[in-house]
């Protein structure tokens, strides 16, 4: 989604925000722009890739101070226009902004009026004439910026940079930003990853700050006055992160699964105990024993992932546990229980929703653990404590190997409650053991030589496609179809196998696609008569099932994944869905890295 990248120094400041746009590619968008104090300020912009923007930049550009952006739409098409920086009328000003101004209408209007000429359908212009007109009142930059914010509803980061003054201006309102401090140079960025090359100080700013970022140092400032910054040492998690033998990110993050499992578990398990200890959460076993129930919240993959841990705690712990979609939980009014456990679920912990809806939890009186990937992100840092999942950086669009760490995560913390209430030691221990055989299952997986080219061909051109799954395999189902659609565009649907007769067997006809989900667990024998209920139809049926079961002879295309328990099951069924969402991704010559219209930290609510 939307990136912001800047730079103000004694280098030329060009390379250095298309390097930086370079690294926010993965975050998806469709245009991109880049403004550099020259003579006067110049500017470029383009639709399409950062490739297509360095092919209209200047060779040379000498300008030591910039702004840039990726922009992924929301107001307004993916046109030249569109694409950020927007300048005043005068050229004086460019502004980058990340989130969405919701009263931009009303202003727009307003502004209008008073004879402005807007160039864009965005809801930023309004933010660049606001300042323009503050600067024309004679205000300082800082004042110019302040006053204008106080105007606006709705969620920023923005960079601002105004001809004749030799400092970048930057506010946050629920849309990251980050300030890196070199020797004699700042950078600023959406997204502490572009920084890593440069420096690891950095300064996190806060919801309400606005900061004057000059050559020599940082001012921050809320609308009161001025205020104090923590400046923090980050390490690159990314370290290498290209894509080594491997076509795509997809594919590596896939391969990447079982060392980003041992990474999740390291350290976490007790064998002899059988338990797990999550360091990271301060939750006293006479709390974890009186939790009246557990609410997960979160987004697309890491939403599925949460209904896989609600589950995992409800068998393991037999504590009441609720999944729920961060957008609707949040705005539907919810009863929060200053008791209960809350976890935001997030690879990116960026996302707006699960944000919001983080702080809508707090605001009540409870407490939000984060499980997510990105040290120190938004939510990790809002949450102040949880579970890092540690899957490495995850450049791919489509999310995988942290869906088998969340899932991964949240048994761990199945285990811990499960223990501190009821679960016996030798369950304990059989679960850890279980833990611990993960990787190499998750690698077995993997490596299997599976009729993948098989159920390409009965998947590529499909109308839709089915999933069906029971219990721990139902969230498996849904995350295989979103998998599927988001890679291969192929409209999929998911459903709990035993409610596929109550609606989705509609759309069955003789030769359609149906992806079954049946581990050798309590549901497969009735998931078996679903299946047989598909046949009758004419369907195809695609079957992940436990190595050497019999249902086997159900199955069209069969892929076998190793005996687990139950509720680590997800980490094993899902790498053949993820692996045949790849495959048909590429049948169909899709990007399966940058797939359309898709973000990978989606900023926006
Ligand atoms: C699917 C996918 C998205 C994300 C969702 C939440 O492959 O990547 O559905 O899972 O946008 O993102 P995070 O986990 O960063 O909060």
């Amino acid at each position: 989604m939307c990136g912001i990248i800047g730079y103000i120094g004694e280098k030329p400041a060009m390379p250095i925000l298309i390097d930086g746009l370079r690294r926010l590619e993965y975050r998806g968008y469709d245009s991109a722009g880049v403004a550099v104090m020259e003579d006067t300020i110049a500017l470029h912009k383009t639709v399409g890739r950062i490739a297509d923007l360095e092919r209209v930049v200047p060779p040379v550009s000498s300008g030591t101070m910039g702004i840039a952006h990726t922009r992924w739409a929301t107001h307004g098409g993916v046109t030249e226009e569109n694409a950020h920086p927007h300048m005043s009328m005068d050229q004086s000003i460019a502004v980058v902004h990340n989130g969405i101004i919701e009263n931009a209408g009303n202003l727009r209007q307003r502004l209008i009026e008073t004879g402005i000429e807007f160039r864009s359908e965005t809801d930023t212009e309004v933010i660049v004439h606001l300042i323009s007109r503050e600067i024309e009142a004679g205000r300082t930059p800082l004042e110019a910026v302040r006053r204008t914010l106080m105007l606006l509803r709705g969620t920023w980061g923005v960079a601002v940079m105004i001809h004749g003054y030799d400092e970048v201006i930057c506010a946050r309102n629920g849309s990251p930003l980050v300030i890196g401090i070199g020797e004699g140079e700042m950078y600023i960025s959406s997204d502490p990853h572009p920084l890593s090359s440069h420096t690891s100080r950095v300064i996190f700013l806060d919801d309400g700050d606005i900061a004057v970022i000059s050559r020599s140092g940082v001012e921050t400032h809320r609308t009161d006055g001025p205020t104090d910054h923590m400046i923090v040492t980050i390490e690159d998690q990314w370290g290498d992160s290209d894509m080594g033998d491997y076509p795509h990110f997809m594919l590596k993050e896939i391969h990447e699964q079982p060392e980003a499992i041992r990474q999740c578990i390291s350290g976490r398990t007790l064998v002899s105990e059988g338990n797990a200890r999550l360091g990271g959460l301060s939750l006293s076993a006479k709390r974890l024993r009186l939790l009246p129930h557990v609410r997960l919240i979160g987004c697309g993959t890491a939403l599925y992932a949460a209904q896989v841990g609600r589950l995992a705690i409800e068998h393991l712990a037999r504590v009441p546990s609720f999944a729920h979609v961060a957008s609707e939980f949040r705005n539907n009014d919810p009863v929060i229980d200053s008791k209960a456990v809350y976890f935001a679920v997030s690879q990116s912990g960026e996302t707006a929703d699960t944000l919001a809806a983080v702080k809508a939890i707090q605001a009540k009186d409870a407490e939000v653990m984060g499980v997510i990937n990105v040290v120190a992100s938004s939510i990790a840092r809002q949450c102040g404590q949880g579970v890092y999942i540690h899957s490495g950086p995850e450049q791919a669009v489509a999310s995988t190997k942290a869906f088998t760490n969340m899932v991964a995560a949240l048994n761990l913390f199945a285990l811990q409650i499960g223990r501190a209430r009821d679960m016996p030691r030798t369950t304990g221990r059989t679960m850890v053991k279980a833990l611990r055989a993960l990787p190499d299952q998750v690698q077995s997986v993997i490596e299997d030589k599976a009729p993948y080219s098989a159920a390409v061909e009965l998947l590529k051109d499909a109308k839709s496609v089915l999933f069906l799954g029971r219990g721990f395999s139902a969230p498996v189902a849904s995350e295989g179809a979103l998998k599927l659609m988001e890679i291969a565009y192929i409209p999929c649907l998911a459903y709990p196998a035993g409610e596929m007769k109550h609606g989705p067997i509609a759309l069955l006809e003789e030769g359609s696609p149906v992806v079954v989900i049946a581990p050798d667990d309590v549901h497969r024998d009735k998931t078996i008569s679903n299946i047989e209920e598909c046949k009758a139809r004419g369907a195809r049926i695609i079957l992940i099932h436990t190595e050497g079961d019999v249902i086997a002879e159900h199955g069209d295309v069969c892929f076998t994944i190793p005996s687990t328990e139950e509720s680590l099951s997800p980490m094993l069924s899902v790498v053949p869905l993820q692996l045949l969402a790849y495959y048909t991704g590429l049948a169909l010559d899709r990007d399966v890295d940058r797939p359309r219209n898709l973000a990978k930290s989606v900023t926006v609510e």
